[in-house]
């Protein structure tokens, strides 16, 4: 049996833990051959296929990125289904893991639905499916952003400033939240509530009150209670969703000038994505690779896995897309009480 992997999307740590467990226990286990398939959805299309080897894999765990390459592409604007079942059947691949996050996951429902054997590995850092728990590649940047703000907070506290920390988060702020907190931030901005920019210069001025330098942590995806949108000033992805990023440089100014506090503001951006996976995220993401070589083995076409609880559990495509996992109102509200 041949299988080819694919990592599509934006890049997670732990990506590669997921290609090691696959490859090493399918040959070492199971002697299965593996295809390498290049840039996600990009290579499959483009029959950009190559073998995938122990050799290839060896001591990968605790690279960052993807030894596959990944890319934003979408298999619909490049000949769809028929296009991949074709470049399917040129290599021999008789299965497809394709590791990726919402937009990856709902190609590839399209595609099992038409008949490919394929099954999924969800991936984001953002944490938003809703379908599993935890995704690798969040505890990392939750790690790289708590270190970040850590670091803020020494050079906000020598310059008595309030330092504004950007990071990511499209629709949800687990992101936020999490370094937020673990950070000891004075007020954590998340997509899921629009807050106002008097509310926010409150909580500013009421830890300076009490001598603090100011953290404030905020989503890329935060929203004003006067905007409509998503701050974006880069223009659109693939799938026609806007770049986002900014927004921390936006509210900067807004806090100085209501608060009288200089005020600092720093996007950490792709810096969360890069770099070495912290040990969760390899064990989990391991797996999660094993857990889809036994899919495959079972013929459990149109599945991914997902962590529940402590378990690796199936989730069919269908009840795993559609639906976000927000940060609930209740577990805002109970660290938002400590603002300020
Ligand atoms: O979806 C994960 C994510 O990191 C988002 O938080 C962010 O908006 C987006 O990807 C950035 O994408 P790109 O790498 O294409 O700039």
């Amino acid at each position: 049996m041949s299988i080819g992997i694919l990592t599509s999307g934006g890049d997670a740590p732990g990506l590669n833990a997921v290609i090691r467990a696959v490859v090493f226990s399918g040959t070492q286990i199971h002697d299965l051959d593996f295809l390498g398939v290049r840039y996600g959805w990009k290579g499959l299309v483009e029959n950009d296929i190559r073998p995938l080897v122990r050799h290839d894999i060896m001591g990968i765990s605790k690279q960052g990125g993807t030894i596959l390459g990944t890319s934003r592409t979408n298999p619909f604007e490049h000949g769809g289904v028929e296009r991949v079942r074709e470049v399917m059947a040129a290599n021999n691949m008789d299965a497809l893991i394709a590791i990726g996050g919402e937009g990856t996951l709902a190609a590839a429902k399209r595609l099992s639905d038409q008949g490919l054997p394929i099954v999924g590995v969800p991936k984001t850092v953002d944490n938003d499916l809703d379908a599993t728990d935890y995704t690798f590649g969040f505890d990392t940047a939750v790690q790289i952003a708590t270190e970040a703000m850590d670091r803020l907070r020494t050079t906000g506290d020598s310059h008595q400033r309030c330092m504004v920390a950007e990071v990511m988060g499209r629709y949800v702020g687990w992101i936020a939240l999490h370094s937020g907190v673990a950070a000891g931030a004075h007020a954590i901005l998340i997509p899921e509530r629009k807050t106002s920019i008097d509310q926010i210069c409150e909580w500013v001025t009421k830890a300076k009150d009490r001598g603090r330098a100011p953290l404030v942590a905020v989503a890329e995806g935060f929203l004003l209670d006067t905007m409509t949108d998503a701050h974006s000033a880069r223009g659109l992805d693939a799938f026609g969703r806007p770049r986002l990023g900014g927004i921390g440089e936006l509210l900067a100014p807004m806090i100085e000038e209501r608060t009288g506090i200089e005020t600092r503001a720093t996007t950490l951006g792709h810096i969360q994505r890069g770099g070495t996976p912290t040990a969760y995220d390899r064990v989990l993401a391991t797996r999660l690779g094993w857990g889809a070589l036994k899919m495959v083995l079972e013929e459990r076409w149109g599945y991914m896995v997902a962590l529940r609880g402590t378990e690796i559990v199936d989730v069919p495509f269908e009840a795993a897309l559609g639906s976000l996992k927000v940060v609930p109102q209740e577990r805002y509200e109970e660290v938002m009480a400590l603002f300020g």
